[in-house]
């Protein structure tokens, strides 16, 4: 897939078939959060892959509440995803706090991008979860109490006869400009 194909083919999928996600697709994965780019090059990522069927179901409920049940469809995913934020270096981290910008969430969500659009280039599906209950997925996975989790992603095939709905996003000229705000 060319690159401007592959970003029109990404999308938020949120149903999908119990097919296992085979391993080498996994591994690709992997690889893609390895490559991502980051302030000093800190890579102030671990990334978690969920698919014990048990322990992913347990990770899948803390992503929903009576509140908000929107993320139930993670129940079906058969793999989960976790990025867990890792210790960065004390550049970024001074860096960081000197200029008020978190860079390792900068990082992350670049990560995170790249192995969404890994996924579809594989075949698979993604669907980045910012909604989650942190202290239970740490419970879970044996995170250490310091270590903060930024974002979960849900992976599979996805289920198919999905109706695919248009991307809806703010016209160009409303989100970009020329040489002033
Ligand atoms: C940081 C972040 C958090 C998100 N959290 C959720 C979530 O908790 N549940 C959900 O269903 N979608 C979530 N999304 C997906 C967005 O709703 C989706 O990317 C957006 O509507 C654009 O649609 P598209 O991904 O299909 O292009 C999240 C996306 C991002 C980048």
């Amino acid at each position: 897939m060319k690159f401007d194909e592959l970003m029109q083919a990404r999308r938020s999928v949120r149903k999908y078939q119990p097919k296992a996600v085979e391993p080498e697709k996994l591994q690709a994965l992997i690889e893609a959060v390895r490559m991502a780019p980051s302030a000093s090059n800190s890579q102030p990522w671990k990334l978690i892959l969920v698919d014990d069927p048990a322990i992913r179901q347990q990770v899948a409920r803390a992503t929903f509440d009576k509140i908000l049940s929107f993320n139930q469809f993670a129940m079906e995913a058969p793999v989960i995803a976790v990025l867990a934020v890792e210790k960065h270096s004390l550049l970024t981290q001074v860096a960081g706090w000197l200029k008020d910008r978190p860079f390792y969430l900068i990082d992350i969500g670049i990560a995170a991008e790249q192995f969404c659009l890994q996924a579809t280039e594989l075949g698979l599906g993604t669907c980045m979860l910012g909604y989650f209950d942190e202290d239970e997925i740490k419970k879970i996975l044996k995170i250490p109490r310091a270590i903060r989790v930024a974002l979960v992603i849900t992976v599979g095939y996805e289920a198919e006869n999905q109706p695919i709905h248009a991307k809806v996003r703010k016209a160009a000229d409303g989100m970009s400009s020329r040489n002033r705000y």
